[in-house]
């Protein structure tokens, strides 16, 4: 695997890549790298594509200072990792390369309500920062194929967006959460969580599935949404941000359930003082 960690030596060696013939698959990443992110590089180069990684800790996507200066580093063993999947690339840019010319005046994306809603309520300009970091990115990967997990629906949907706006060719490939035996979604935040508290977090999963398992085509949803709220904070979760049932398009509230109405149950909590987000499409 070749390490670069600066964009110009790495565009010049993708152009001599193009010319031979290869197509890109690009995996965005924070590292802390699990299985999620592997499965990812995994998809791409199942499809023949020339596999480049990032990763890079974007500053600009916290809202919260203390959970950037938190977030899991865990640089040798994703090196690791990324070698046995056969990656071909790793990028490892520093804060210079990324944002040549500071932080401070960044673009701001018009990405509508998408950005008021679920985690952008929460979390307010954390998608901004997304749209800021994964501009750069492409501009200077230029991917044929942009490779992203699911667990992070929101994200998903407002990636798609950036690249509209960009009016961009790169085509996203969205690909499924993979979980731990428990039914827990694979996370590099979940490192941060005690034995006991990885435990516990595979409630969040049984939640969802419980509440899918008992829908009744247009009854209100109201009250299974309430029940799992209160499992969750009889078990010790110290905070739901959101528990909703939401359109698939749109990410706005669905009071009732329609199976005509392509609809995810979407959830934020908080365990162990440790931000934990999934999803699960009907
Ligand atoms: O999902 C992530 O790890 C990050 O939000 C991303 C897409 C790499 C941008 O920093």
């Amino acid at each position: 695997m070749i390490l670069l960690k600066n964009s110009i030596e790495l565009q010049k060696w993708i152009t001599k890549q193009q010319i031979k013939g290869a197509k890109i698959g690009f995996v965005p990443t924070m590292g802390a790298l699990h299985n999620g992110h592997i499965s990812l590089i995994i998809n791409s180069k199942s499809q023949n594509l020339l596999t480049i990684c990032s990763i890079f800790v974007n500053p600009t996507q916290f809202n919260d200072p203390s959970d950037f200066e938190k977030y899991p580093q865990t640089i040798e063993t994703d090196i690791l990792s990324l070698e046995k999947a056969g990656t071909d690339l790793l990028f490892l840019p520093n804060l210079d390369q990324i944002y040549p010319t500071g932080t401070a005046h960044q673009p701001v994306y018009a990405l509508g309500n998408l950005e008021n809603l679920l985690e952008g309520r929460y979390r307010p300009g954390h998608f901004q920062g997304v749209c800021q970091v994964v501009s750069r990115l492409l501009d200077i990967v230029q991917p044929n194929k942009l490779f992203l997990g699911q667990k992070d629906f929101q994200q998903c949907m407002v990636i798609q967006k950036l690249l509209e706006l960009k009016q961009s060719l790169t085509e996203l490939v969205i690909c499924p959460t993979l979980r731990e035996a428990s039914g827990l979604a694979m996370s590099s935040r979940n490192m941060r969580l005690s034995v006991e508290g990885r435990q516990k977090a595979a409630l969040i999963y049984q939640v969802l599935s419980n509440i899918q398992s008992k829908l009744v085509s247009s009854s209100p949803i109201e009250q299974l949404i309430q029940e799992g709220k209160s499992i969750l904070l009889n078990a010790g979760f110290e905070k739901i941000d959101y528990l909703e049932l939401v359109s698939v398009q749109s990410l706005e509230h669905n009071p009732n359930w329609e199976p005509s109405i392509p609809s995810v149950l979407i959830i934020a909590v908080y365990l162990e003082g440790i931000r934990l987000i999934d999803n699960l499409p009907l």
